[in-house]
């Protein structure tokens, strides 16, 4: 699909998501039938910060409906850091619990970076330890390979599956990650890579954003700036993966200026309804896979 008057195909990342859901709802279902109880993921919200609230509750009722066991910790915006921790060690030696996410943000009085080091790799399933992050880093953590050590972030996770998904070719191809995030850009620079891409990672400071990015046959932005990438930064026929969740005065928005990158793109996600769908239905993929090598 190239040419200047050709609009995007836009990917359905909701219904990607849903066969997502699907598949590890059928392997929850086999491995409790095998174990004898179903997966838990334990899920910590320190404070009521109405976002956070809005995805906690997201993730829980995703696990419900695929038959994971949601074990919900609403601890008080004045819990001290040492309590927290507590609970984590609690969590971490508790059988039922496959997997720990503590959401983040933190109040500010929590050290994000003790907290999430804090947590057994075995059942951190935001893939956010230094050990889970060093096996990617190192290349040896994989996505599609339920033989490779480590848990993988949810959102990187979630963008190698909608590439696998719909067919688009990664190895060899000039992927472009703006952002560099913990969560996002960096873990998905190491994905890329080894599914052997040839990876730029620039972010806000790089010189020549627009001249770096439009070298991309595969662009994902995620650098947290509401509707950064415009036509002039997507080569014709590119595949546009935006991860940008944008609060603004006009609702949730993407870091991709959508409707004018719709018609040089080849393949674009919307915002909502592109990553983030996925981002919840890998959550349910890494308990899974958590919980599969703690039975084994
Ligand atoms: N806050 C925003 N996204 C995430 C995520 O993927 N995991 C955690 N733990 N907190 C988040």
């Amino acid at each position: 699909m190239s040419g200047a008057a050709a609009t995007a195909r836009v990917i359905d990342g909701a219904g990607i998501a849903a066969d997502v859901a699907e598949r590890v709802a059928d392997g929850v279902a086999a491995l409790a039938a095998r174990s004898g109880r179903p997966p838990g993921l334990a899920t910590v919200l320190v404070g009521e910060d109405p976002a956070s609230q809005i995805y906690v509750r997201r993730k829980r009722e995703a696990c419900e409906k695929a038959g994971i066991r949601s074990i919900h910790h609403a601890l008080d915006v004045a819990t001290r850091p040492d309590e927290l921790l507590d609970l984590v060690a609690e969590l971490n030696a508790d059988d039922g619990v496959d997997g720990i996410l503590v959401q983040l943000p933190l109040p500010p009085d929590h050290d994000p970076d003790l907290v999430t080091a804090a947590i057994s790799p075995s059942k951190d399933v935001d893939g956010l330890t230094p050990t889970n992050a060093g096996l990617l880093a190192q290349g040896r953590a994989g996505v599609d390979d339920d033989d490779a050590p480590g848990l993988v972030p949810c959102t990187p996770a979630g963008v190698m599956e909608i590439l696998r998904h719909e067919g688009i070719a990664v190895e060899g191809a000039d992927a472009v990650v703006l952002g560099r995030s913990r969560l996002v850009g960096r873990p998905l620079a190491g994905l890329l890579i080894a599914a052997n891409a040839t990876v730029t990672v620039c972010h806000t400071r790089t010189r020549d954003l627009a001249g770096v990015c439009s070298r991309a046959d595969l662009l994902v932005a995620a650098a947290g700036v509401p509707r950064l990438v415009t036509p002039e930064m997507v080569k014709p026929g590119a595949t546009v993966i935006d991860v940008g969740t944008n609060r603004t005065d006009e609702g949730l928005v993407g870091d991709v200026d959508f409707e004018s990158v719709r018609e040089v793109a080849g393949a674009i996600t919307p915002v909502p309804g592109g990553v983030g769908p996925m981002t919840i239905a890998m959550l349910l993929a890494n308990t899974l896979r958590a919980a599969r090598a703690r039975a084994a």
